[in-house]
């Protein structure tokens, strides 16, 4: 397999919401909403075009993940800007081969040498511990209810850079839509089956699971 990771471009565009839609469909839910959120991410202040890629296998995208600013500030008032990805996915024909873990190798490495302090997501942790995020809890950093989600996850690029601090977690608002908004969008696909599967149990359990 020739595998490339790119930057996405604008004629990307209609495919990644393809693949998004394959990869997450009633995955978390009946149906799903992210690829209304990509669409939406492309057009706000916080979407980050540079570091938005796609995987390529043969001139076929396959994988897609997409960046925003995120923010931490600490108990003194300091605010940093960082990175957040997501939606991150793979088309279903084609996980499990490495495309995931590619793509968020590459645009670590473009985090690192513009200097950025950390990615920080909201996740599903079998999914990102291997890359070595770490959750929220061990470097301190919340959100801004103040809760240590077990999905909160945080992957220093500078070592060392939370200790000594309190952080809060903020994500762009561009994540806070109106899920009719999201149902109307999906209209414009071809029709697709809304399901239960048990996926959806495991996703209820862990976005209420908090880390002690
Ligand atoms: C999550 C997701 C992005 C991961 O992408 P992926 O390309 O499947 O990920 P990788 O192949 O890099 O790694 C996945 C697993 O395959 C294994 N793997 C990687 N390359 C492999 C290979 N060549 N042969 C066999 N296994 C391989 C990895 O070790 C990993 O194993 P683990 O899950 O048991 O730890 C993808 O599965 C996906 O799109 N899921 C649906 C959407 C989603 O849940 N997105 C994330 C939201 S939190």
């Amino acid at each position: 397999m020739s595998l490339a990771i790119r930057t996405e471009t604008p004629a990307d565009h209609l495919c990644v919401e393809l693949l998004t839609r394959e990869a997450f469909w009633n995955l978390y839910r009946p149906g799903c909403d992210e690829h209304y959120t990509t669409h939406l991410i492309r057009g706000h202040d916080d979407f980050l075009p540079d570091l938005t890629s796609v995987a390529e296998v043969d001139g076929q995208i396959v994988g897609s993940i997409v960046y925003t600013r995120s923010w931490v500030v600490n108990e003194a008032g300091e605010r940093m800007e960082t990175a957040t990805f997501g939606p991150l996915c793979v088309h279903p024909a084609w996980q499990r081969r490495g495309v995931g873990s590619a793509l968020i190798g590459h645009t670590r490495a473009l985090l690192e040498k513009k200097g950025c302090p950390a990615i920080l997501i909201l996740g599903d942790p079998h999914n990102y511990c291997r890359h070595g995020f770490k959750t929220g809890r061990d470097v301190n950093v919340c959100t801004p209810d103040g809760r240590f989600p077990l999905g909160l996850l945080v992957l220093e690029l500078r070592p060392g850079f939370f200790a000594g601090h309190r952080w809060v977690f903020h994500t762009s608002p561009v994540f806070e839509f109106d899920p009719a908004e999201a149902q109307a969008y999906d209209a414009r696909f071809p029709p697709k089956e809304k399901r239960h599967q048990p996926s959806q149990d495991l996703f209820a359990m862990l976005i209420r699971a908090v880390v002690e």
